[in-house]
């Protein structure tokens, strides 16, 4: 067998041969993978030549991009881009409806804006990291040793600056012999905290595919603020670890409610709780109708735009996990 220990050291060893003196530049999306994949690097090299560029789409979820910011720090980061971009993402998608074209227009952004903000905050070469693992190789159907076209992030798919770091020879990926619980370990062994570190998995485009239909900012505020009580009650009830992934979508449907005397037209917001291994599959979680009950009220009650709510009760297939 093998320990996580030496992995580290290994890793270190790798990562300084490979890299040397050079500047690395990774994305963090403030998932499991980026951030440990962040962590590993800051242990390893550096930390001067480190430059991690995290995108504030505008579509992230409640006081997320403060607690990224301060997560990296504490892991030793000290050039740390956060780079707010949400008019940018914003603007191109308003009026826009249709699934595909919110997840194109998104993923448009996504390029141009890693392109503008790693044209204003690097000068010279450098290497790209990304936090693909074993198992995003193996998916990927062309195996470990043979990297070409491999690539692990969604928004990253097939951009020209993946595909340009990887022709060059630039691209370094320190997680790519670990399975998704070794890669849990390793984050608990570099001090990643375990709320981080067990984490469900979160879209690349974000709440932007959890708001069905059109997406403003009110819209964002509106669920962000409905997601934070439900995950944080998760949290509280002892029920998030059971859970294999848990969010709120808000529908584009205003359903009739009564505050008082007056009839009033709310949202109405679908929760989802999935159990799954991969996420290929997965069950309805069989939430205790009581936790239920009481953090419907608790949203109702907090988040006056939202008159109504729901619980998704069907499983993957022939749904799939996020609604769009
Ligand atoms: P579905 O909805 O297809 O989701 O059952 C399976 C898993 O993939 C995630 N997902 C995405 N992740 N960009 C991502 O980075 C996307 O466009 C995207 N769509 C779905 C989803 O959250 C679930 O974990």
């Amino acid at each position: 067998g093998w320990s996580m220990d030496k992995y580290v050291e290994d890793a270190a060893e790798r990562l300084k041969k490979q890299v040397g003196n050079e500047k690395v530049l990774l994305l963090i999306s403030g998932g499991v993978d980026s951030t440990v994949a962040g962590g590993l690097l800051l242990k390893s090299l550096d930390p001067k030549n480190i430059y991690l560029m995290y995108i504030d789409t505008g579509m992230m979820r409640k006081n997320e991009t403060e607690k990224v910011s301060e997560n990296l720090k504490k892991l030793g980061a000290e050039n740390l881009l956060i780079i707010d971009a949400r008019d940018r993402f914003l603007g191109p998608l308003e009026g826009i409806s249709d699934p595909e074209t919110k997840r194109k227009s998104i993923g448009d952004t996504f390029i141009r804006v890693q392109e503008e903000e790693i044209a204003k905050h690097i000068s010279g070469d450098y290497f790209l990291a990304q936090g693909t693992l074993y198992t995003d190789l193996i998916e990927s159907g062309k195996g470990v040793g043979n990297k070409a076209g491999v690539i692990k992030s969604h928004h990253n798919v097939g951009t020209p600056l993946v595909e340009g770091k990887r022709k060059e020879g630039k691209i370094v990926e320190p997680l790519d012999m670990l399975y998704k619980d070794e890669v849990r370990r390793l984050g608990l062994l570099l001090g990643i905290e375990e709320k981080i570190v067990y984490r469900h998995p979160f879209p690349g485009p974000g709440l932007g595919i959890r708001i069905i239909g059109d997406v403003t900012e009110e819209k964002c505020d509106i669920l962000r603020e409905a997601d934070s009580i439900y995950i944080e009650e998760l949290h509280k009830r002892g029920l998030y670890s059971r859970i294999w992934q848990a969010f709120a979508v808000l529908l584009p449907v205003r359903s009739v409610g009564v505050t008082g005397d007056a009839r009033e037209y709310g949202y109405v917001l679908a929760l989802r709780a999935v159990v799954s291994h991969d996420g290929m599959t997965a069950d309805v979680f069989d939430f205790p109708t009581k936790d239920l009950l009481e953090i419907s009220s608790l949203i109702t009650n907090k988040v006056k735009e939202i008159g109504r709510v729901v619980y998704d009760i069907s499983s993957k297939p022939p749904s799939t996990i996020e609604w769009e």
